[in-house]
């Protein structure tokens, strides 16, 4: 189906213990879109993140992507996802690392890896044990590892913290030339520059999908000069209807 959403939730719930950390989400993100995923710490996108790629059991709700439920290992070679909290194995190269992701998504490619390690500016370490680099290296590392099998779909969880911003750039210039090439792209942040080079934005707050539209959209909608503004604009908002 030509317009078949890329990935949708339906009234998700996630429960852990008294915290509802995500509190009925219904989202619909289409091919070749970056969708920007903001709010503050706790507001649950990293939990949505994980219920989306099946990592976590929803409460209540679904998940589709491409079409079919989830859990489905049948996707796995179409979703790259890039954790918050680094997943990389220290004792392994980066190469090393890149390779065994990939391979991990049904994908054999050593020029796809080389390609992915180049893309992150890491050819010089690509021999180098992950214990032995910077933090940003790291961060580097763990894209590339969510790339290298070349998914249709990729779920980045705050992929450029710790990045120096000329790398940063590089990374935003190719997520969009990823999704001009039909990729979809989920993308969180609590960087705003960031968050203005999203198509649309999904602004979450305690578990709920509180706002979204496009940066323009969501700016005009709290007569805001910048998104930032319009963000702590409907937070307040938000947390006022809760106390009144
Ligand atoms: N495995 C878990 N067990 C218990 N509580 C959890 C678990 N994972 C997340 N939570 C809770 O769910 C809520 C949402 O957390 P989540 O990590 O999704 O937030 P976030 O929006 O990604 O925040 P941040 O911007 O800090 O990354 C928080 O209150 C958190 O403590
Ligand atoms: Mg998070």
């Amino acid at each position: 189906m030509a317009f078949e959403p890329v990935l949708e939730t339906i009234d998700l719930h996630k429960h852990f213990g008294k915290i509802h950390a995500v509190n009925g989400v219904t989202l619909s993100i289409n091919s070749g879109e970056i969708y920007g995923l903001i709010g503050p710490n706790g507001s649950g996108k990293t939990t949505l993140i994980r219920l989306c790629l099946g990592l976590l059991r929803p409460t209540a709700g679904t998940v589709r992507i491409f079409g079919k439920a989830i859990p489905n290992k049948m996707i796995l070679s179409d979703v790259g996802y890039m954790p918050q909290a680094g997943a990389l194995y220290e004792e392994l190269t980066v190469r090393e690392n890149v390779a065994f992701f990939a391979e991990m998504c049904g994908s054999h490619e050593p020029a796809w890896i080389d390609e992915a390690i180049a893309l992150v500016g890491l050819q010089d370490r690509a021999r180098s044990l992950v214990r032995t680099l910077s933090g940003g290296m790291r961060q580097r590392t763990s894209l590339a590892c969510s790339l290298a099998h070349r998914p249709r779909l990729l779920l980045l969880d705050e992929p450029t913290v710790g990045v120096d911003p000329q790398l940063r750039a590089t990374f935003w210039s190719y997520f969009r030339r990823l999704a001009v090439s039909g990729v979809t792209l989920i993308v969180s942040s609590h960087v705003m520059d960031e968050a203005e080079r999203c198509d649309r934005l999904g602004l979450m707050r305690q578990g709920r999908l509180l706002a979204e539209g496009t940066p323009g959209e969501l700016r005009k909608q709290k007569n805001a000069n910048t998104l930032e503004e319009a963000f702590l604009r409907f937070i307040e908002d938000d947390s006022e209807r809760g106390t009144r």
